[in-house]
């Protein structure tokens, strides 16, 4: 047996010393003391996380990130409701990844209120599962993993870390198999969160609003995946959700503008626009639960079948 310290672990398994703890912690791997310190033998870190990179190219579990660089495009309104729906039927991870703590609003908890959020997991190295709330049904399978403004510091805070663009999917492997579905709620923006989240990401989805500056913003984006499949070979195309669609010229141009450059990587369902969303938001409970038989409501039940059946 040939032991070796933690931070040699991580390096020999490419993933960080918080995931060698963590599968300490759940007893997937073995420690040993030596002279006061954690050690883990070499041959185990070869076979378990040799197996799990193999694992990694079948996942059972799809992480789904909400991403669009534009602000106010409709990602939060999406997150929330394909969670929902989603839970219905399987078990949801709902991860709000934005220092504007607007999912977790929308779960109704105050996001300044929460002292265990996903930077305690980032920064502070909380086991993932610890800063897990179990949302009360309906939906019956729904956990949120909530965050609030501490998050606008994580670049800070994280700096100089190696793996820094891993540490969501790292946290992520420790417990996703105890769910179908993880979503995440970007922020509008394209920095380390946001990579965080897409290099944790089997699938990506882009709510696109029905403005002339959308198309645009989409090459950014795009240029960005490709970046992210450096170390995400495996990221398919994104999907492209119309949101906030209206009967106008406007609207309608711009749409068939996106299904024509973009195909069938558009949902078949576009998200028309509906005054419950924001009364949705003020009421501090998802859409689907609010307001089940409005319009936008019965969109996102069409939408989380596409996703169900793609
Ligand atoms: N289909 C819709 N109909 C009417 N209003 C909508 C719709 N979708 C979103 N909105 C409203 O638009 C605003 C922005 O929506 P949302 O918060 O989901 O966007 P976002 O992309 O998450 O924003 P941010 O970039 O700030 O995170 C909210 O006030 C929301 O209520
Ligand atoms: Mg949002």
């Amino acid at each position: 047996m040939e032991l070796l310290t933690i931070s040699e672990a991580a390096k020999l398994a490419d993933v960080t010393t918080t995931t060698i703890r963590n599968y300490i912690r759940s007893d997937k791997l073995t420690v040993y003391e030596k002279a006061n310190r954690h050690m883990v033998d070499r041959g185990e870190i070869l076979s378990v996380f040799g197996l799990k990179r193999l694992a990694a190219v079948t996942p059972t579990t799809r992480v789904i990130a909400i991403a669009n660089q534009k602000g106010g495009v409709g990602k939060t309104t999406t997150a929330v409701a394909l969670a929902a729906v989603l839970a219905r039927s399987s078990s949801v991870l709902a991860i709000d990844s934005d220092p504007q703590g607007n999912m977790t609003q929308a779960f109704g908890y105050d996001p300044d209120h929460q002292d265990r959020t996903l930077y305690s997991v980032y920064v502070d190295d909380l086991p993932i599962s610890q800063a897990f709330i179990k949302i009360p049904p309906p939906p019956p399978n729904l956990t949120l993993l909530p965050s609030n403004l501490d998050l606008a510091d994580l670049s800070r805070r994280v700096a100089g870390r190696v793996g820094l663009e891993g540490l969501l999917r790292n946290a992520l492997d420790t417990v996703s198999e105890n769910f179908q579905f993880v979503i995440i709620d970007c922020p509008p923006s394209l920095d380390m969160i946001t990579i965080n989240a897409l290099v944790a990401a089997t699938e990506i989805i882009v709510p696109v609003d029905m403005s002339v500056f959308s198309v645009r913003g989409m090459v950014k984006l795009m240029a960005t995946l490709q970046e992210v499949r450096k170390v995400n070979p495996l990221l398919p195309p994104p999907k492209i959700l119309p949101c906030r669609t209206e009967k106008t010229t406007v609207s309608q141009s711009i749409e068939e503008g996106l299904r024509n450059k973009f195909g069938s990587s558009v949902f078949r369902t576009p998200v028309p626009r509906g005054k419950d969303v924001p009364s949705a938001h003020a009421a501090k409970s998802p859409l689907p639960f609010h307001a089940p038989r409005s319009k936008t409501a019965q969109a996102y039940e069409a939408v989380a079948q596409e996703v169900l059946s793609g």
